[in-house]
């Protein structure tokens, strides 16, 4: 099936950018509703690529991109919400109530084919607010019968943009120690690239319907190993002081209130209870055409670099790649 115009909710994201611009590269034609255009100009120039401002969460809105395209990719996701049981408000309208939305909007026009991003975890017993609203998005979708539907199930993902890598590099500008919980929670991070060419190549492929997927890199890692990663590799090596769950969730508490929204909640360290890594066994479906899994160790030193300020040098390669 060739379809021909792709809506991509949440396509100004961190992920959905790089999906977007594969997208505009194979020659599709791709609408990406926004809160802020600005926020969303990167996209402008793309070919192929329209970027209007709208409110998925308005019903009339939501329809009417829907009605405009054959296709779409759902990429809106939160990390923090009010606090509820099983999941607080913004959890349950952002994870829960859209997807479901998105479903009947689809169910309207017609329009069956859906990819879904979710998270690595997701699951109704799951440890934190996140991957507990993820899955009952989860469940919402597949309850569809008649979507033609993908999910993907993520580890955390790092590149450029990502918010993961850079937010320690960050901390490391401003701390000489960085005293931290869960230091040794485990994840499998998966490059932004590898994520978004999964997605574009499951779009028109029939045996990726009504399949679900996990997406995770080549290796697993310890939360320290990040950390001491993104430190050293944007030139501030630091020393990592492991916290007990009690202070590190009193901590996660305080950075609750950091100016400009959470630096880390404690739902994010509620989430690292369990490790974020696919079985030992696993491997990425050949479907999805992903040849060689990226390594934190090839991508990420290219776009840290650019947080070290001695190190002009190093911002040169980063720009020219090399
Ligand atoms: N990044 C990771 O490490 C990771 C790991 C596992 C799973 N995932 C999942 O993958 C998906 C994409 O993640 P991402 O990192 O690309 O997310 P992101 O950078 O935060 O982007 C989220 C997008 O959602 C849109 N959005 C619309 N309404 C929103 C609202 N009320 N609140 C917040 N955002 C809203 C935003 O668009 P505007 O601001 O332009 O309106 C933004 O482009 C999410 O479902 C996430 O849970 C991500």
């Amino acid at each position: 099936m060739n379809f021909q115009r792709i809506l991509v909710i949440g396509g100004s994201g961190f992920i959905g950018r790089h999906i977007v611009a594969k997208l505009a590269a194979r020659g599709h034609s791709v609408l990406v509703p926004t809160r802020r255009r600005e926020r969303a100009k990167h996209l402008i120039m793309l070919p192929g690529v329209e970027v209007i401002e709208a409110n998925i969460f308005e019903r009339t809105s939501l329809l009417s991109l829907i009605a405009q395209c054959d296709a779409v990719i759902n990429c809106v996701g939160i990390l923090h919400s009010r606090r509820g049981e099983p999941y607080g408000p913004d959890f349950a309208k952002v994870h829960v109530d859209l997807p479901r939305q998105i479903a009947s909007g689809m169910k309207t026009h017609g329009v069956k084919r859906l990819l879904h991003l979710s998270a690595l975890g997701a699951s109704s017993e799951a440890p934190s607010m996140y991957l507990r609203s993820k899955a009952d998005g989860e469940a919402v979708l597949k309850a569809e019968h008649d979507l033609d539907l993908t999910i993907f199930r993520p580890s955390v993902v790092f590149g450029p943009e990502d918010s993961f890598m850079n937010l320690f590099a960050r901390l490391a500008r401003y701390l000489p120690i960085l005293v931290l919980g869960n230091t040794e929670a485990r994840f499998q991070p998966v490059y932004v690239e590898d994520v978004a060419l999964a997605c574009v190549n499951a779009l028109e492929n029939r045996a990726t319907y009504k399949k679900f997927y996990k997406l995770c890199g080549p290796k697993v890692y310890t939360l320290r190993e990040l950390v001491q990663f993104a430190c050293s590799a944007s030139g501030r090596p630091r020393v990592i002081i492991g916290l007990p769950t009690v202070l590190a969730r009193l901590q996660a508490w305080l950075l609750e209130f950091a100016p400009g929204g959470p630096l880390m909640s404690r739902d994010n360290i509620d989430s690292m209870k369990l490790p974020n890594i696919a079985p030992a066994d696993w491997k990425m479906a050949p479907e999805l055409g992903i040849k060689r899994l990226t390594p934190l160790e090839q991508e990420a030193p290219v776009y840290l670099a650019l947080l070290n300020p001695r190190s002009q040098y190093n911002r040169f390669r980063a720009r020219a790649r090399r």
